[in-house]
């Protein structure tokens, strides 16, 4: 059996994690996939720098552009992030290679998905992003495949770990913003633009792609109105207390008579609720189908085994063969978000 060659590119947490499993699970890998999966190639900004696991049997490239179109890379692995630049050259490069895409890059995919999704169909590959959304939880996958034959209603969740630590932290500490922002810093939590967290952006990238795939419409990243959590103070907080209700920065979408709306902002949402009791770095989604009805789906929204996890559940699929469009149908089919409205759809 030919194996599943993978090109890696970022070597932090999530590409670390990924090289782990690849070398610690190989039978079980070759059991669920029917076929090796290895690792050829690696590339990352320093070569020097002691990662804890050796690197010494792949290819080392300094340029991901060059990795993502080698002979022996099947598919380009791209964890470094960035939605401008390398990761999206290099993504390019892949696709313009015929190469298959696993990503994490929620920003990319969230501004550039849609020409990305026709350049992997137009040259017969696929991208897979299950990382990018909601870390550990595929949901993604239970959009595409096990939800694939309801008319979705709405999604909504609690998508940035980050906020999420620190909204409930200042409630359980009684801590005010500024200092629970700054443990959140010294933790290691925080994006390296912390905004992108703090000011709901993120976690807008993540809403704006499960959009696309819940309604078939192309991804609209400037269409989610975004508030973050930059102003929620401790008084804020224990006020909705009193009240029964956490605040949360919640996404929500749905299809309207109006087309596609799309909100990332904080909100209240009462304290007993499974929303109202998720705490620290978890990420919750609910999604609602006309068939299924409700299902909710929580789990880690980040860190090195949970986001791993994710890009391996992407990379078994290649390696069995499924070949999915980047949005659960084919990019051309996708309508624009503003002229889906739940009347037509
Ligand atoms: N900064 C993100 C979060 C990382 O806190 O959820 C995972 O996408």
């Amino acid at each position: 059996t030919t194996p599943l060659r993978l090109g890696i590119a970022g070597l932090g947490t999530v590409g670390i994690g990924v090289v782990k499993i690849v070398r610690k699970k190989a039978d079980l890998l070759q059991a669920r996939t029917g076929r090796p999966v290895v690792i050829t190639a690696v590339s990352a900004r320093s070569r020097d720098k002691d990662r804890g696991v050796s690197l010494s049997d792949y290819a080392w490239e300094n340029d991901p552009v060059a990795l993502a179109t080698r002979d022996d890379v099947d598919v380009f692995v791209e964890l470094m992030g960035g939605h401008e630049g390398t990761a999206k050259a290099a993504t390019e490069a892949a696709l313009a290679a015929g190469k298959d895409v696993v990503t994490a890059n929620k920003a990319l995919l969230a501004i550039h998905g849609q020409a990305l999704a026709e350049q992997a169909e137009a040259n017969n590959c696929v991208i897979r992003y299950e990382a990018a959304v909601a870390g550990g939880i595929p949901v993604i996958k239970s959009l595409t495949e096990g939800l694939a034959g309801n008319q979705i209603k709405r999604v909504m969740g609690v998508m940035n770990g980050t906020c999420n630590y620190i909204l409930t932290r200042m409630q359980d500490a009684g801590l005010p913003y500024d200092k629970v922002f700054a443990e959140a810093d010294a933790l290691g939590y925080l994006e390296a633009d912390p905004n992108l967290d703090v000011g709901g952006i993120d976690a807008g990238h993540k809403l704006a792609l499960l959009s696309a795939i819940a309604f078939g419409t192309k991804v609209d990243f400037d269409g989610v109105e975004l508030e973050g959590i930059e102003r929620i103070s401790i008084e804020d907080i224990k006020l909705a207390e009193d009240l029964g209700f956490r605040i949360k920065l919640l996404g929500v979408a749905q299809l309207t008579g109006r087309g596609l709306e799309q909100r990332m902002s904080p909100c209240l949402v009462p304290a007993d609720s499974p929303l109202g009791q998720l705490k620290g770095g978890t990420n919750m989604v609910v999604i609602e189908g006309d068939d299924v009805e409700q299902i909710v789906l929580r789990g880690p929204g980040a860190g090195e085994g949970p986001t791993a996890s994710a890009v391996m559940g992407d990379i078994c699929d290649i390696a069995r063969g499924l070949r999915l469009p980047t949005f659960g149908i084919p990019a051309k089919v996708l309508v624009s978000a503003q002229a889906a409205t739940s009347n037509s759809t």
